[in-house]
């Protein structure tokens, strides 16, 4: 088969082509052209192939000499191909590297810091307004005995009161068989369990949660917090709660804040009260008012002096001391005091409502 362009191969032809592929590959700057140079002088039908297969047309002597040429082209051309290639990926590599530098200049990217949901945070806000007036904060068992939860709150099995508890029993024999188990229903058992186990003086707050067995709405959830607390020693009396108790709501809610009292029953307390706040929203002017539906008032917790029953259950001298004790829900009065609507926001791990506080 002879080629199509062949003509007959001489010292100045070969020397034309390798001046011409030396050029033309000294321009290249990628791995594609490189190729497509490479098969159009080197390849099966290439400039340079078609010269070498022409040699036989030539005479021996002829055949040597320019055989012995184009073999050195070859040779050549096969050198600068190669570094060719290493020069153009050592170029890419030198590219990259300073494309891709760290810039040490550049703004950083802020690292996204968790917060305190804000069930803790008031939480510790209330808290560290007892804490300021002396007290210690201390913590209980959210799975309680009945006996704490109710017998040594003063309300012995049967009393119409554990109806103001609806309860979530756990279901775990007592060994003994007297009792039974349960989620605590609120942190007043920890009232029970701080007196049994120190003397007084005693002044505590009792943060936890605390578990009902109810229908979940806007005000009301089966799981929420409770702050407790407790004070008792000798001579304490009812302006000591109020005193104590109207300092945390100045602290919590301004100090602008009116304060009402009016009696209320808890079988553990004698006498009983609730407490509330003239409202932020209308000033305490009610009337049209959805905060404190109209009445110009907002209830913020459960309060009393510690009934002598409780006193003598744990063991206490009750002619002695005297104390009062107090409850309240953290997330009412985050609800209060940010405006929130629902209670059940708190639980639903909805980000556009924890990323607001
Ligand atoms: N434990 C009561 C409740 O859950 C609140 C309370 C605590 C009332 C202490 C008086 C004294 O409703």
């Amino acid at each position: 088969m002879t080629e199509p362009s062949a003509q007959p191969p001489t010292a100045q032809r070969i020397e034309e082509i390798a001046r011409s592929a030396t050029a033309e590959l000294d321009s290249l700057e990628n791995l594609e052209a490189v190729d497509q140079w490479r098969i159009s002088y080197l390849g099966r039908r290439g400039t340079l192939t078609t010269v070498l297969r022409a040699l036989s047309s030539l005479d021996v002597d002829e055949r040597r000499t320019i055989g012995a040429l184009a073999n050195e082209a070859k040779n050549t051309l096969e050198d600068r191909l190669e570094q060719r290639v290493r020069h153009i990926n050592e170029a890419a590599l030198t590219r990259s590297a300073s494309q891709n530098r760290l810039d040490v200049t550049l703004p950083g990217r802020p690292s996204k810091a968790g917060r305190l949901h804000p069930t803790t945070q008031i939480v510790r806000e209330i808290c560290s307004a007892f804490v300021a007036m002396g007290f210690g904060v201390v913590e209980g068992p959210e799975v309680e005995w009945e006996h704490y939860n109710f017998e040594m709150l003063n309300i012995p099995k049967g009393h119409p009161a554990r109806d103001m508890w609806n309860t979530l029993w756990v279901d775990y024999e007592d060994p003994s068989g007297e009792q039974a188990m349960l989620l605590r229903t609120h942190t007043s058992p920890m009232q029970a369990r701080v007196m049994e186990s120190r003397e007084p003086p005693i002044r505590v707050v009792v943060p936890g949660k605390c578990y009902r067995y109810e229908a979940t709405d806007a005000t009301h959830e089966w799981h929420f917090y409770q702050v407790e607390g407790l004070a008792v020693g000798e001579g304490i009396t009812f302006a000591d709660l109020k005193g104590t108790l109207y300092e945390f709501a100045h602290r919590l809610f301004g100090e602008e804040r009116q304060i009402r009292f009016r009696c209320d029953y808890f079988p553990f307390v004698e006498p009983g009260v609730d407490m509330s706040i003239d409202c932020f929203a209308c000033q305490g002017q009610g009337g049209g008012c959805r905060i404190c539906r109209d009445s110009g008032w907002i209830e913020i917790l459960g309060a009393g002096m510690v009934h002598p029953k409780v006193l003598e259950k744990v063991g206490y001298d009750k002619d002695r001391y005297t104390g009062f004790a107090f409850g309240m829900g953290p997330e009412r009065i985050a609800m209060l005091k940010y405006g929130i609507d629902d209670i059940r926001h708190f639980y639903a791990n909805d980000l556009r409502f924890l990323r607001q506080f």
